[in-house]
């Protein structure tokens, strides 16, 4: 009652007022909440050498900073996606940079990385206790010379408080960074980070998130890079600079970045293209447009071994991971599995590996 009231408020501020003071009240009010209740036995999932009490996971940019893991770990999710965090902090771009497409349940943003940059971010996750699983989603300074030093760096600083990094070459909203998925400079890339991570005592898994505004030869180069590389999972997709003819909303025609409902259908599309290239090798991570147990669940059986959402949480509050979990189970029950385990990749036909 009290977090419905709180979520009907806040949505009469600006897009990003609401968000900042979301944040401050899951700092200071967390705890007084009761958690969420625990999760059905059958949504436990192991993917990326983690244990994984539910496959729901809270995408980036919600907590870029750090700040809430462990509040929004309360919330049900089954892990939770911090950044993505720049080594150097970055104010971002000029405000309003953030828009509500209220008819459309969708979310514009421009945002640009405004982030605290990566020493204060290691200090907070350094000072919490590891429970839960929490990633990090790193990415480059809008005004570095050199980017993939920039990756290099905060994934040193980052990567041994994390449980995985997520590569971040994908925002629509720093001039450039998207040329990161082209196949020269993707490989180049994955090999420094890989690099990186083979010096370390317990290395981490890494996922490399990519854009929705790909093309096949991109998907096809981006898959090949990714099954050289040695990397661990992709996470399909971040928000998209499309716009569907069917937006409702007066700020429809804003610039940035487009996520919520009508990413998807377009975000699964994706996911079942990336699976049926990388087939079982690479875990997938299904992101874009999951509002419910029904969508989070199209996703699995796309091939998502995990899914994550944003812009459905600014509409339904945080009551919203609950409810998806039990539709989830339901949808598993109806159809036969046993465990989410079973049902992840269940539309695809034979895979090639
Ligand atoms: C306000 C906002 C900020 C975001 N910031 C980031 C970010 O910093 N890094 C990132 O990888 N994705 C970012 N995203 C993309 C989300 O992680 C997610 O990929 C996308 O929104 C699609 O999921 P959704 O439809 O459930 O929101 C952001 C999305 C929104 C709405």
């Amino acid at each position: 009652m009290v977090l419905a009231v709180a979520t009907a408020v806040l949505r009469l501020f600006p897009a990003e007022t609401a968000h900042r003071t979301t944040i401050r009240l899951a700092q200071n009010f967390a705890t007084l909440l009761p958690a969420a209740p625990p999760s059905d036995p059958r949504l436990a999932i192991r993917v990326l050498g983690r244990d994984f009490d539910n496959p729901i996971g809270l995408a980036a940019g919600f907590d870029k900073n750090a700040e809430v893991p462990d509040a929004m770990l309360r919330l049900g999710f089954g892990f939770v996606e911090c950044g993505t965090v720049t080594p150097r902090p970055q104010e971002g771009n000029p405000r309003p940079r953030l828009f509500r497409l209220r008819e459309d349940r969708a979310v514009i943003n421009r945002l640009g990385f405004n982030n605290q940059g990566m020493a204060v971010v290691a200090t907070r996750l350094s000072a919490r206790a590891r429970r839960g699983i929490v990633g990090i989603n790193i990415g480059a300074n809008k005004d570095s010379i050199d980017r993939i030093a920039d990756y290099r760096a905060s994934f040193a600083r980052l990567a041994p408080l994390a449980d995985y990094v997520a590569v971040n070459v994908s925002s629509p909203n720093t001039p450039g960074l998207r040329r990161l998925q082209n196949r020269a400079e993707l490989t180049g890339l994955l090999q420094t980070l890989t690099d990186a991570r083979a010096k370390m005592t317990d290395p981490v898994p890494l996922l490399l998130k990519i854009a929705p505004d790909l093309d096949g030869q991109a998907l096809d180069d981006i898959a090949a890079v990714v099954l050289a590389g040695g990397i661990e999972g992709l996470i399909v997709c971040n928000t998209t600079i499309a716009r569907p003819d069917t937006l409702k909303s007066p700020q429809a025609a804003q610039a940035g970045g487009l996520s919520g409902a009508p990413l998807q259908a377009p975000s699964t599309f994706i996911l079942r293209e990336m699976r049926a290239r990388v087939g079982t090798k690479v875990s997938l991570v299904g992101v874009g447009g999951i509002a419910s147990g029904v969508d989070a669940y199209a996703k699995i059986r796309a091939g998502a071994s995990l899914v994550q959402l944003y812009t459905a949480l600014t509409f339904s509050g945080p009551g919203l991971v609950t409810r998806i979990k039990r539709e989830l189970v339901n949808c598993l029950a109806r159809d036969g599995f046993k465990s989410v385990g079973d049902a992840v990749g269940a539309d695809l036909g034979p895979l090639k590996n």
